[in-house]
């Protein structure tokens, strides 16, 4: 941690400074500038945090330096990390070295419709099964999801096509009966900040798909992620799927830089949900291009066999041509960026 004090500052208010600090067992290094004086604190940061250095007099600012999170940040865990995710003998990896092609329904509706669209992701070259048993929606009166029985349909599916699944869960309650049937547990963009919620999926024992909160700052996201971490579950993988913005062009605004910032401050893996980032079919396939240019992980799409009859999320599932499109640009543009398929 870094103080800095204004350039009026007086010895009695740095002396000061330097006293609070050595009170609480740091240590302050004073440099002596021609216009300003810093002071570098060593020791325990939480201590710091304590004297609410900012009130003190001649105080101008304070710089945290090391990460506010600590097991998800890369300064203690420097190598990329590489999430494995499936039943044991045929586990998929998310990470730096290949890129994952998550896809299927938003909403699992029925047995039929959720093995139709599985199939369609295995054959665009999809390697894990998205599907939503327990959806978070707007309005109560929407389609809330099948709950259980769409869990047993995912179940199903996964025995029929070996894809491994992930799937959402919304209410810390259900995390049990969801880690029983899933191979990974989605983090909505509304529960990123439901904390009770992130440690009941730390405690899961499955791997994680930790959503973008929609109006969090990535520092939030990552705390979020911390909360995970804390309980000793290291494998989560973090999804950029659009923030909120002004512009209502696109349902989200893509935060494609989002992804190398993360990748450079963080050691976990990070996917991209162009689906839910456009709200829009005809966006998907050029933001998972430059998903993939950008150096994401992996991607996470929504596809239907029949979107206009969607119980959710219709507009944005693809079918047909831009499927296709998008096969192609997860088989040929990964390797042009080093990576292999996952
Ligand atoms: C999809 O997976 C979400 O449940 C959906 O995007 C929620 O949005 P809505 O309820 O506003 O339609
Ligand atoms: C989803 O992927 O089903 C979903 C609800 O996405 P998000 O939380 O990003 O809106």
């Amino acid at each position: 941690m870094v103080v800095v004090m204004s350039p009026d500052a007086t010895d009695e208010d740095i002396a000061h400074v330097v006293e609070k600090v050595e009170g609480v067992g740091g240590e302050a290094f004073v440099s002596k500038g021609v216009v300003r004086t810093i002071i570098g604190l060593v020791g325990d940061i939480d201590s710091f945090h304590h004297l609410n250095l900012r009130t003190l007099k001649g105080v101008a600012d304070v710089h945290r330096i090391s990460d506010p999170y600590k097991l998800v940040s890369r300064q203690h865990h420097p190598d990329r990390s590489t999430v494995w995710v499936g039943q044991p003998g045929h586990q998929v990896p998310i990470g730096p070295d290949t890129f994952t092609f998550i896809a299927g329904p938003c909403a699992v509706e029925t047995p039929e419709q959720t093995l139709e669209a599985a199939r369609m992701a295995k054959s665009a070259g999809a390697t894990i099964l998205r599907g939503g048993a327990f959806k978070p929606r707007t309005s109560p009166y929407a389609f809330q999801g099948l709950g259980l029985a769409g869990l047993e349909i995912l179940v199903d599916v996964r025995r029929v096509t070996g894809l491994p699944i992930v799937t959402e869960v919304v209410d810390a309650r259900d995390v049990p009966v969801v880690a029983e049937h899933a191979d990974m547990l989605q983090i909505g963009t509304r529960n990123m900040a439901n904390f009770g919620l992130l440690q009941a999926v730390g405690d899961a024992g499955k791997p994680v798909l930790l959503k973008r909160g929609m109006t969090a700052t990535i520092e939030e996201w990552l705390m979020a992620a911390e909360y995970i971490a804390q309980r000793g579950n290291l494998d989560v993988v973090l999804c950029e799927r659009g923030i909120r913005t002004f512009e209502p062009a696109t349902r989200n605004t893509l935060d494609i830089s989002a992804v190398p910032v993360v990748q450079a401050t963080s050691h976990l893996p990070v996917i991209v949900d162009p689906s839910h980032a456009a709200g829009r079919k005809d966006l998907v396939v050029p933001l998972s291009r430059a998903a993939i240019a950008v150096g994401a992980d992996g991607v996470i799409v929504d596809v239907h066999p029949d979107p206009e009859t969607a119980l959710c999320d219709g507009p944005q599932a693809l079918l047909g041509t831009e499927l296709r499109e998008l096969a192609q640009a997860v088989r040929r543009l990964p390797p042009m960026v080093g990576r292999a398929d996952s």
